[in-house]
């Protein structure tokens, strides 16, 4: 199935379509991933003041997702939930007193959980504008992990032209955008993986490939210190943990800096006293979420996903999809999407995709 931008049918019957959303019933361990949830009918109720309704196009499968799935996220709604951070939708409908957006316009969802639906219900004040010629799939993708590359590169250290920045998982989607936006700031990228299958594109431009199965921390130490020369690497970006995050502090020079975005293993990080105490490592968690909610970076967000749209608009941005799955084949998304080694994201269509908006809706 494909996503795309093409203009709806004049004569779409936007009556015809009736709403559904994936419900999260379970969060046991016992149970598949995709045994977790159920698709269900929603009914459109009226809006209230400041609401819009909005019919979800395309929406991403990340690993926070499955993390909720499993009860293990830093925010846990109560069962059932509706699951899904991030995704792009077109305005189907506001009330009275919202006069800055139309029916048919393109947004992003912010906020809570709740994206994977045909259909939302959410305050204005939740909703981004984005370009109506916009890519839907790389916006789809848009709100949390590109965001979370340019906030990684832009706010944990100071970096110059040249310096080198040192990341594992460097194949996920966070990875593809480091890569990126490192090459547009003249950053240099220590790319970790842990398999060679994952090694594209291949090393030039700054841009430096690392097998390494994440054990062996002396051994990519080594393979670090090989790539730059000896050119001291402050930043280290962890998606991972566990051993792996000992890899990453040994390769790090004197007083450099790992931040623990993501919890891959499942395995508490280990990083050795030694580093922290003689060579004055720091090591610190980030999460976007508690970023966001920081008042102290209200205005650094100011201009975060405008200039993210303005990339995706440039060809400048982009991360890989394999799969695109309508909403109700949701559970042989998320089976796909718990897989390993996949060439790009798993993305979730709704009802309105292909079809957006030909009238507007009265609501039942
Ligand atoms: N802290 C935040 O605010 C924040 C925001 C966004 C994302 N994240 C985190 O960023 C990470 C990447 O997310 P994404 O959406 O970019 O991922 P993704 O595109 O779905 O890709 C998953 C990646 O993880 C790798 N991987 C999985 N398990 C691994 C393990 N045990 N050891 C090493 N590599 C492993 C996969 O490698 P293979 O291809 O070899 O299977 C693949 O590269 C996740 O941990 C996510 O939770 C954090």
């Amino acid at each position: 199935m494909t996503v795309s931008n093409a203009t709806p049918p004049a004569n779409t019957d936007t009556d015809t379509i009736a709403p559904r959303r994936v419900e999260v019933v379970s969060t046991h361990s016992d149970l598949p991933i995709a045994s977790r949830v159920r698709l269900t009918s929603i009914p459109r109720t009226p809006l209230k003041p400041g609401q819009v309704r909005i019919g979800m196009l395309a929406m991403a499968i990340n690993p926070a997702d499955l993390l909720q799935l499993e009860g293990s996220y830093g925010t846990q709604p109560a069962l059932p939930f509706v699951p899904g951070h991030e995704g792009v939708a077109v305005v189907l409908e506001c009330a009275p007193d919202v006069s800055d957006l139309v029916w048919g316009d393109r947004v992003l969802p912010m906020g809570p959980a709740g994206c994977w639906a045909d259909e939302r219900v959410m305050s204005r004040r939740q909703l981004v504008s984005i370009p109506a010629g916009a890519d839907v799939q790389q916006c789809a993708m848009l709100t949390a992990n590109p965001a979370t590359a340019s906030v990684l590169l832009s706010h944990m250290r100071a970096l110059q032209p040249g310096d080198w920045v040192l990341q594992n998982a460097a194949n996920s989607a966070v990875g593809q955008c480091v890569r990126q936006i490192a090459q547009q700031r003249g950053l240099r990228v220590i790319n970790v993986v842990r398999r060679s299958a994952a090694t594209t594109p291949p090393s030039g431009n700054g841009m430096v490939w690392v097998v390494d199965a994440g054990d062996d921390a002396q051994s990519l130490r080594d393979k670090v210190s090989a790539a730059t020369g000896g050119t001291p690497v402050q930043l280290a970006l962890d998606a991972v943990g566990g051993s792996a995050s000992q890899g990453l502090a040994q390769a790090l020079s004197d007083g450099g800096l790992l931040v623990v975005y993501g919890l891959l293993s499942g395995q508490p990080c280990t990083v050795p006293a030694h580093d922290l105490v003689f060579r004055g490592l720091q090591v610190r968690g980030f999460w976007l979420a508690s970023w966001f909610a920081d008042t102290g970076n209200r205005q650094k967000t100011r201009s975060l996903y405008p200039d993210l749209v303005t990339m995706v608009q440039a060809g400048t941005l982009r991360m890989a999809v394999e799969a695109v799955y309508p909403l109700e084949q949701v559970h042989d998304a998320l089976a796909h999407a718990a897989r390993p080694m996949r060439s790009g994201k798993i993305l979730l269509a709704g009802a309105w995709a292909g079809r957006e908006v030909a009238r507007p809706l009265s609501a039942a």
